[in-house]
């Protein structure tokens, strides 16, 4: 979603700016701006489409100076175009914004204050800008009227703010959307993600929420509302530069399913003591295995993860869980148990709906764990627990190891609460999961066997369908999102035994219907719905487990333990999804109307 960017230093501030969000397209966007000052003023260049389409504005631009703000912008308030892009400015152009987030009370600020001003944008945005415009014409100092106007906002937003009569400050404040504070040697930056301005430097400071921060060239100065300064650490992004690069991949997606041997190993590594047993903080032990109940709250690619988790906390664990879309479960809460537990599963950590839930379980007082990719995010700082997915940065949109490093760190979870509860383990899962790695290898080193399953199951086709029972079931919904996401194929994922209640009707002459087959107890009855549709048409690819394969079946996955089949299924499901988006000729990466990072509810 939105990404926002600054710099205040030594250097031309344009190239590192546009450098800088570069780094951050992969979080989705749909226009973006840069603005930098210099004594004649501030010079905005703004672009609607990819960066590379700014650059070339902003290269015809005169924009020289050490001082700038950036923005990658995720429409939500007006459409994509060049006057509802970022950098807003006030009516005098003396100020300049960059705005993430939602304000939700917009209208009734720009009724009550600034009924005289003419908006040239539709955007939430231009309202803060001109209000500081408003309350600095008032005879305000920019740091009290902006102070005066984060008072008065309600929503979401990070916002970076520039004033062209004062070339040695960039202000800044945030409420539930990500900013952080990079500081370096005689320069300091802003980001909305430590990625984009790795560039320069790696030590970054926390804002919290509400709090006003002044960023010069040498100080860094955070504060109160109420003006009462706070001294934060900086601390190191662990981040390696070179992860957040493509290598010799095509694509970042296609990287990162790849990647995920080498992650299940390092989760194999992170949760394991030296004698080889589950290690895991006792307090997050304790919690977990005390609750009555467990409550799964989640979006998208981490909803279908938790699904997964489900079944392992449940036949491990022995704990009941309910697995929730965050979305959802805000606005219709259902009766909670008396000792709940509520676990946050999320790649970025900064989910709004998520984190919307959250917050209402905070204010209940319930406990929480954030099981999450990005040290220091939002839900990890505000959940009582965080258990790491140790996936490196997931730059490609759509989810590939931060699904299976869920599902891996869940499954570790499970068996640590199992043990805890004195419940008979049947699975070794150390070793299970070393042949999960081994098998993931395998299927990657198959990748063109899944370009021909592409080729000849989704080359013109308009639509797809996804069926398995059980756990399969669960990676049918992930296996149809990831090709529906990448490839703009209608897919869906479906219960093979739901099928005859009403979506078989869809079945035509050639509907391709990718089938799972991994479990033993339902094995023959997904072949009967396998029968089924094609006795009405359609073509069928089973993708089955060794052990449990039937003649003619288009692939077969290696043997691993049952519950552990979504590790190794899904990887075919991505490379089939990867290469049906490849063949259409579309932007793998950075599908349309998506965002990463989805920090608005
Ligand atoms: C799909 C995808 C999304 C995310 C969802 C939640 O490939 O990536 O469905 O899973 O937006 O995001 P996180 O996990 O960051 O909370």
């Amino acid at each position: 979603m939105c990404g926002i960017v600054g710099y205040i230093g030594q250097d031309n501030a344009k190239e590192l700016l546009l450098k800088g969000l570069e780094k951050l397209e992969y979080r989705g966007y749909d226009s973006a701006g840069i603005a930098v000052v210099n004594e004649s003023g501030t010079s905005v260049s703004k672009a609607k489409g990819r960066i590379s389409e700014l650059r070339k504005v902003a290269e015809a631009d005169d924009q020289d100076g050490t001082l700038g703000i950036g923005h990658t912008r995720w429409a939500t308030h007006g459409v994509p175009n060049y006057e509802n892009s970022h950098p807003h400015q006030s009516a005098s152009k003396r100020f300049t914004l960059v705005h993430n987030g939602v304000i939700e009370n917009y209208e009734e600020l720009k009724n009550e204050y600034l009924s005289d001003i003419t908006f040239i944008s539709e955007t939430d945005t231009e309202v803060i800008v001109q209000l500081v415009e408003h309350f600095s014409n008032e005879g305000l100092s920019t740091e009290d009227a902006f102070t005066k106007v984060i008072s008065l906002l309600e929503g979401s937003y990070a916002l970076g703010l520039i004033d062209n009569e004062d070339e040695d400050k960039i202000f800044v404040a945030k409420n539930k959307s990500p900013l952080l504070i990079g500081v370096g040697d005689d320069f300091n930056v802003i980001a909305s993600d430590a990625i984009a301005m790795l560039q320069v430097t790696n030590q970054y400071k926390e804002i919290h929420d509400h709090e006003i921060v002044i960023v010069k060239r040498d100080d860094v100065v955070i504060k109160t509302l109420e003006g009462e300064v706070q001294e934060r650490e900086s601390y190191t992004a662990q981040i390696d530069a070179a992860d957040a690069e493509k290598g010799v991949y095509d694509h970042y997606m296609l990287k990162e399913i790849h990647e995920q041997p080498a992650v299940m190993r390092r989760i194999i590594q992170e949760y394991q003591d030296e004698n080889g047993n589950l290690k895991m903080d006792s307090s997050i032990i304790k919690d977990v295995a005390e609750a009555d109940r467990i409550y799964v709250i989640a979006a998208g690619t981490s909803y279908h993860a938790g699904l997964v988790g489900k079944e392992f906390i449940e036949k491990w664990a022995g704990v009941p869980t309910e697995v929730h879309v965050a979305s959802e479960f805000v606005y219709n809460m259902p009766l909670l148990s008396e000792k709940p537990l509520f676990i946050f599963i999320s790649q970025s950590g900064e989910t709004a709906d998520s984190r919307a839930v959250l917050v209402e379980t905070n204010k209940l007082g319930h406990k929480s764990l954030t099981i999450t990719n990005v040290a220091g995010s939002t839900l990890s700082r505000e959940a009582d627990h965080t258990l790491l997915l140790h996936a490196g940065p997931e730059i490609a949109v759509a989810s590939t190891k931060a699904y299976t490093a869920q599902i891996a760190v869940l499954s570790i979870l499970s068996q640590i609460v199992a043990k805890e509860h004195k419940r008979e383990a049947d699975v070794d899962l150390l070793r299970e999961l070393a042949k999960v790695t081994t098998a993931i290898e395998a299927i990657v080193d198959d990748a063109e066997v899944m370009e021909q399953i592409a080729t000849d199951f989704l080359e013109t086709t308009r639509n797809a369908f996804f069926i398995g029972r059980t756990i399969d079931y669960n990676v049918s919904l992930e296996g149809s999102l990831k090709l529906k996401e990448i490839s703009y194929i209608q897919a869906e994922g479906f219960a093979g035994g739901e099928l005859k209640h009403g979506t078989i009707a869809l079945i035509e002459d050639g509907t391709p219907v990718i089938a799972l087959a991994t479990q033993e107890n339902v094995n023959l009855s997904i072949r009967g719905n396998v029968k089924e549709v094609v006795a009405r048409g359609a073509n069928p690819c089973i993708i089955s487990m060794n052990g449990l394969n039937k003649d003619g079946d288009t692939y077969v996955i290696p043997q691993v333990h049952e519950l552990l089949t979504p590790l190794v299924s899904v990887v075919t499901l991505q490379l089939i999804s990867y290469y049906a988006a490849l063949h259409r000729d579309l932007d793998v990466d950075k599908p349309r109307n998506l965002a990463k990072s989805v920090t608005v509810e």
